[in-house]
């Protein structure tokens, strides 16, 4: 395929699938002089990353939103073949939000043959989801490293709701010295308090009407802890049986951890947030909470 061939065209924005290409129209935004932000997905858009979108599209003069499935980052192979999947429906919705150009890679051109580098944060992806999804953060950090230096964007934006993800994304960008900003972007949740997710379409309708107790706990959980100082172990232990007795049939983890480093803590005595993954039938929901610092 030639670089004028890939070129597809939907509603003023185009749909890219060659780097070459790619670099060739970030290039002409920078000569320019205009600012490029990227949005990386994984595609099944919802309100939650169309949010990314809009906080891209404030900032930056040009935005790019991706869309790869990486097959690097998950660590069941029925879960990859299962993720839901709707380009042209997230293409309808990219260009209706002004995006101006769709990155949406084959997995050969982000993965060639012979591919074997990794990227790994260790201290931060051993815990939480790193350590129930094992290789799944090297695999996010691998892409997006990868997705940095192919957009070259200035900016890229990142959902709170995967908050481990965001420090990791963060540390790489610090520690290779990449030259883009990491904007983290609030959650975003339906009315009842339930966090957007491709995976709430899986959960039968009795499921999404109990998965709000999640956020409910959370946030029970963090106003006990920043009303009473008081150890972890006591709130974990009640948010534990709370959730566990409202629907959710298996606990990851349900955890207190420092909102920068990811240090457990006993008590929330420096910026703290609660963290949690648990399952309901076959999906697994997770979710976060900051804590607000106690008397
Ligand atoms: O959060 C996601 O959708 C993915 O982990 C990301 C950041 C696009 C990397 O594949």
């Amino acid at each position: 395929m030639t670089l004028a061939q890939d070129r597809e065209s939907y509603g003023g924005m185009a749909v890219v699938r060659r780097v070459a290409n790619l670099r060739q129209q970030v290039a002409g935004w920078r000569r320019a002089g205009e600012r490029v932000g990227v949005v990386p997905t994984m595609g099944a858009l919802h309100a939650g990353h169309m949010s990314l979108v809009e906080a891209a599209r404030r900032d930056c003069a040009r935005v790019i939103a991706t869309i790869f499935v990486n097959p690097k980052q998950f660590n069941r192979p029925d879960d990859l073949t299962g993720y839901p999947r709707d380009e042209a429906g997230d293409a309808d919705k990219l260009a209706a939000a002004g995006v101006d150009v769709l990155f949406a890679p084959p997995v050969e051109e982000v993965y060639p043959p012979g591919f074997q580098t990794r990227v790994s944060v260790p201290e931060l992806s051993n815990c939480l989801c790193g350590l129930t999804r094992p290789g799944h953060m090297d695999g996010v950090a691998t892409v997006v490293t990868k997705l940095f230096l192919m957009t070259g964007a200035e900016r890229a934006y990142f959902g709170e709701k995967d908050f481990q993800q965001l420090l990791i994304v963060k540390r790489l960008a610090r520690d290779l010295d990449v030259p883009v900003e990491v904007v983290p972007v609030e959650t975003v949740r339906d009315g009842d308090g339930l966090a957007l997710s491709s995976r709430n379409a899986l959960l039968t309708p009795s499921q999404r009407a109990e998965a709000p107790v999640i956020y409910r706990t959370l946030t029970a959980m963090a106003a006990k802890l920043a009303a009473a100082d008081s150890d972890a172990a006591a709130v974990l232990g009640w948010g534990r049986s709370e959730l566990l007795a409202a629907g959710i049939e298996k606990l990851d983890y349900l955890e207190l951890r420092a909102a920068d480093d990811l240090q457990e803590l006993p008590r929330p005595d420096r910026p703290a947030r609660l963290f949690v993954a648990g399952w309901m039938g076959g999906v697994r929901l997770i979710d976060n909470v900051a804590v607000p610092l106690g008397r």
